[in-house]
């Protein structure tokens, strides 16, 4: 497992700088606001966190009050997780998380952070809804936390679209229209080395996401443009889909 997933994208490697370079996305503001939502969404029940990495969500989540578990793919994430206040009481399943089968049903399952992505095909995409639909119960959610493929910044031909660029660190996004594989480049440069994060990933739109929920006898509930439940409009960079298990 660590040699397909963990080692090409979330192996030692990455763990050791994913805090440092996403300190960012570690910010109460960032947080806080995916918590509450999750939480109200989980209501009374237990909520399972697929691809749970360090534990960004499911720490504060678990402490909210609400039962968390997790899959995830890479070892080293989630020693990192354990070794946290808290992150051994967190019940974390080593494996994949589009086939991989826990114990037990949830009233909320939750994909973040664009991580179904991180499945570079379609029927792994749709195997992984099928296997959030599996975990709930009747009623239960899956949520999805996912950016809008960023296509209308490309002109007919271009396939790079720069994310940022500072002094320190560069990221690019570059598409295949064809077999829609994204692949997110991020170059970071210190005193003593360049170093390179490549992540692979296959992008879908929203709607191609609602027809696999449907393949997996979920529906949509809510589209969002982001976690206080903005509108999801033309313009949203990013959605959070809610589907439900009827
Ligand atoms: C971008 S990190 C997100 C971690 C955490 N959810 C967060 O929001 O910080 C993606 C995580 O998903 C895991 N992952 C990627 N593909 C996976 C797969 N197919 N099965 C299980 N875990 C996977 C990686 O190991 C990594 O820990």
């Amino acid at each position: 497992m660590e040699e397909h997933y963990g080692a090409r994208f979330f192996g030692e490697r990455e763990a050791a700088v994913y805090e440092d370079h996403l300190a960012d996305m570690f910010d109460a503001a960032v947080v806080t606001p995916i918590v509450e939502t999750l939480a109200d969404l989980a209501g009374q029940g237990r909520a399972l966190e697929f691809g749970i990495g360090t534990g960004r969500i499911a720490l504060p989540l678990a402490k909210r009050g609400v039962r968390v578990q997790g899959i995830d793919a890479s070892e080293a994430m989630v020693a990192r997780l354990r070794a946290k206040p808290g992150g051994k009481e967190i019940d974390v399943t080593i494996g994949d998380f589009s086939t991989s089968r826990v114990e037990g049903q949830f009233s909320l399952v939750y994909l973040v952070f664009n991580t179904i992505f991180n499945l570079i095909t379609q029927d792994e995409q749709v195997a992984c809804f099928q296997n959030a639909a599996g975990h709930l119960d009747a009623g239960g959610r899956f949520v999805v936390e996912l950016t809008v493929p960023e296509l209308q910044l490309l002109p007919p031909g271009q396939t790079i679209n720069v994310i940022g660029v500072d002094a320190r660190a560069m990221s690019f996004d570059v598409y295949d229209v064809v077999t829609q594989r994204l692949t997110s480049h991020h170059f970071v440069m210190s005193e003593e080395r360049f170093s390179s994060y490549p992540v692979e990933g296959r992008y879908a739109w929203p709607s191609e996401l609602d027809l696999m929920a449907r393949l997996a006898g979920l529906r949509l509930r809510d589209r969002w443009g982001g976690w206080q439940r903005e509108p999801f409009t033309s313009l949203s960079r990013s959605h959070v889909s809610v589907y439900e298990k009827p």
